[in-house]
């Protein structure tokens, strides 16, 4: 099985690669330094180059992210605004298109990996929450687009790798009163891999975040 993994550099997206790996799969974890995936041609070229390089794909993971910064709504640029759209929602859309006919032929799956901020709305972080909720919309168009060949689904982590020094106030946040670990995305993306008949769906991961009393962090 061959899988490409985007931001598969970063916190989650290594952890995915790895279990990935572990479970057998040949794996394309790919960084910013194998393209801007914001900028659509850069992100047909990383999925051409891993179909390439591992004979085919079966996996896509989009597990890139950028743009999640605090920020106040009348302080937001529209940098800031096109660099959360570009590799959540723009990318997600652009990797998808590319991949698609690579997983059509191997009958193949597409994993976001969105966020509980695509279903909460939290005003510090307004740019994000709209194209994490752009990202979600795309689980479940792309799923009704692609079938029956691909199935699409999305894993929806709460705090899994939180910033030094905020571990307490995110644990805070959750029912079960503790951050996870990339690990436990790594898993939902595995469980999605063997769930033959689930597509269009997202599998939450959030130590029970998104029903936890609150509106999410500087609401
Ligand atoms: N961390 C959490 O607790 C958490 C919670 C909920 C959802 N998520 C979601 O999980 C995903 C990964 O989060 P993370 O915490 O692992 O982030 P991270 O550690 O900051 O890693 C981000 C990854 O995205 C890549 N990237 C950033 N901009 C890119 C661009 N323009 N083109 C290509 N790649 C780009 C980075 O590549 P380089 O490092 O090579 O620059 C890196 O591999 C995101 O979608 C995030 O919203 C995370």
């Amino acid at each position: 099985m061959r899988a490409l993994v985007t931001g598969g550099t970063g916190r989650v997206g290594a952890a995915i690669a790895d279990g990935l790996r572990a479970g057998g799969f040949s794996v394309l974890a790919a960084g910013s330094a194998d393209g801007d995936l914001s900028a659509v041609p850069e992100a047909r070229a990383l999925v051409e180059r891993a179909a390439a390089e591992l004979g085919g794909l079966d996996l896509l993971v989009h597990a890139a992210g950028d743009g999640f910064e605090p920020k106040q709504v009348e302080d937001v640029t529209e940098v800031d605004w096109d660099a959360a759209f570009g590799v959540t929602a723009r990318a997600s859309f652009f990797l998808a298109q590319a991949a698609a006919p690579h997983l059509r032929e191997s009958r193949g799956l597409i994993v976001f990996i969105e966020d509980v901020a695509a279903y909460q709305p939290w005003p510090s972080f307004a740019a994000h929450c709209a194209a994490k909720a752009a990202q979600a919309m795309l689980t479940r168009v792309l799923a009704r687009a692609l079938a029956p060949e691909v199935r699409v689904c999305g894993v929806v982590p709460g705090p899994v790798a939180v910033e030094p020094g905020q571990e307490e106030r995110r644990a805070a946040e959750t029912l079960l009163g503790r951050v996870g670990r990339p690990e436990d995305v790594a898993d939902a993306v595995a469980y999605l891999v063997s769930a033959s008949y689930a597509t269009g769906t997202s599998l939450v991961v959030d130590g029970g975040r998104l029903l936890q009393s609150g509106s999410g962090p500087n609401p």
